[in-house]
């Protein structure tokens, strides 16, 4: 029996080793659109090794519940996965975040439940306890709150009131306050409820003043919290794998949410106290009337088949439109006319990491098409045309000429100087940052207003007739 118990857990440990090793390489595969699906299919792989060994645990006892537990899982997962729209990644990946963070805050809570009596005043696991709970709860109603503001069940806009932030200050310290007592004497458990109430409320008093354009570096975030609580309950569980995966997830999560701020110009005091967002309405033109020109797919066509170079910048309405596939169609059409076409990436564009990367990868476009901002604004001013495809932030001269702008100091790809620029949208409307943008007005510039994926449809029709 003894034997069994001990191989069984070498197995364990093994398996938990294999899963770290795998999770390293899921993160570093997944850093290049290259070798990003394979950085996938290592991530899966990790995860089933990793429950699989947690199974094999020999303190697990209850493997009718689990099984229930995996079988309810599946049947929402799965739909899920399959229904939800691309587009709607950052609300599903906030309402997942919610999840996983009350599973740990739960665990926490139970684990404090087994082991605060046989602890002593200052024990490390009941240190490591209160952070995961103060973690995990924080962490699931910032989560809920961001899923709602993303799916606009609530107000988007920042919700600001007078004393918010000694509100705010008041209600964490009050948690740190109850953490310290029960640290201090863990056979006292009066605090508990009221720690766990605060550490609720604090998470929904975080988000509360985030706008909706902030909310996809918050979710990042709250990836970080996420990941670090898991890691805290690591630690008191003494489970090496959690730590580890706890730390890939925290560490990999804040450095998203830098390199997101970097790529919009926002500090992270900006994004989480900043109320950015608040002045100007999404969807909202701003300004006066002014004129521009529009163009039509039968005139938009010519001028892209005389083109040399083309350069196609993607945003988040090619993604609502599913456009990517006629895009792409497009990008061959030019090709096979001789056109040097490359597509210029903002970091983002869309309404996630890497969104443009994974629509034009789902629609073959080659890697070595896909340009990034830094080297392809040197490029534009000599490109013949710059066709934009549903972007309209990422490309607003104004974060680069007008210093009062919401999106000041956000890097651009810039279109503009381009020797003439196409825009595919359906109206006038701003876009994320609710802003209106000079590009539309520019002596090079014109519309070609319509759906992006009818208008690429369009355009390749037109390249065919052309053709032929
Ligand atoms: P946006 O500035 O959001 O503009 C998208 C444009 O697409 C809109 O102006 C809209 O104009 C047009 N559009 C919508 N549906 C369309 C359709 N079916 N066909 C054609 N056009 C359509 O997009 P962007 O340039 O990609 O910028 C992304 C924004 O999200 C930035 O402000 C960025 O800071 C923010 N953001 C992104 C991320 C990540 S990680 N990607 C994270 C945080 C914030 P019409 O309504 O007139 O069609």
């Amino acid at each position: 029996m003894t034997v069994l118990q001990s191989s069984n857990a070498v197995l364990v440990q093994a398996a938990y080793l294999v899963a770290s090793g795998l999770f390293v390489l899921a993160l570093m595969w997944m850093s290049s659109p290259k070798t990003a699906r394979r950085g996938v299919r290592a991530g899966e792989l990790g995860m089933l090794i990793a429950v699989c060994g947690t199974l094999l645990h020999s303190g697990v006892v209850q493997y009718d519940l689990i099984f229930v537990a995996i079988l309810l899982g599946t049947l929402i997962g799965v739909p899920m996965a399959f229904l939800m729209p691309m587009t709607a990644i950052p609300q599903r990946t906030a309402i997942s975040h919610a999840f996983g963070a009350m599973a740990v805050g739960l665990i926490g809570a139970v684990e404090y439940g087994k082991l605060a009596p046989t602890q002593g005043a200052g024990s490390f696991t009941v240190w490591a306890l209160m952070f995961e709970i103060l973690l995990g709860l924080l962490t699931c109603t910032a989560s809920v709150v961001a899923f709602a503001k993303l799916q606009e069940i609530m107000p988007t806009r920042p919700i600001m009131f007078k004393g918010q932030q000694v509100l705010n200050l008041a209600v964490f310290l009050g948690a740190l306050a109850c953490a310290g007592v029960m640290i201090a004497s863990p056979a006292n458990t009066t605090p508990f409820p009221f720690f766990v109430a605060l550490a609720l409320v604090f998470g929904v008093l975080l988000v509360l003043p985030i706008g909706g354009a902030d909310m996809p570096t918050v979710i990042a975030l709250l990836n970080s919290y996420a990941g670090l609580a898991a890691s805290a309950m690591g630690f008191a569980l003494g489970n090496k794998l959690l730590i580890v995966v706890g730390a890939l997830d925290g560490t990999s999560g804040f450095i998203l949410a830098m390199v997101m701020c970097k790529a919009m110009n926002r500090s992270f005091t900006n994004v989480l106290f900043g109320g950015f967002g608040q002045a100007a309405p999404a969807g909202s033109g701003g300004g006066e009337e002014r004129a521009h020109r529009s163009y039509t797919a039968e005139e938009a066509a010519p001028m892209l088949e005389m083109a040399s170079s083309v350069v196609i910048v993607p945003g988040y309405g090619m993604a609502v439109s599913q456009a990517q596939h006629r895009v792409a169609e497009l990008y061959e059409h030019l090709e096979e006319c001789g056109v040097e076409v490359k597509f210029a990436i903002h970091p983002v564009a869309g309404r996630m990491p890497g969104h443009m990367n994974v629509l034009l990868a789902e629609a073959d476009v080659p890697y070595d098409k896909l340009v990034e901002l830094e080297d392809i604004n040197p490029e534009l001013p000599q490109t013949d045309v710059v066709l934009v495809i549903g972007a309209n932030d990422t490309v607003n001269p104004a974060a680069r000429d007008d210093p009062s702008s919401a999106i000041a100091g956000m890097p651009i790809i810039e279109a503009d100087r381009a020797k003439q620029v196409m825009i595919v949208k359906r109206s006038m409307n701003a876009g994320f940052a609710g802003i209106d943008n000079p590009i539309y007005y520019k002596d090079n510039a014109g519309m070609l207003f319509g759906d992006a994926k009818k208008v690429a449809e369009h355009l390749v029709k037109e390249l065919q007739e052309l053709a032929a």
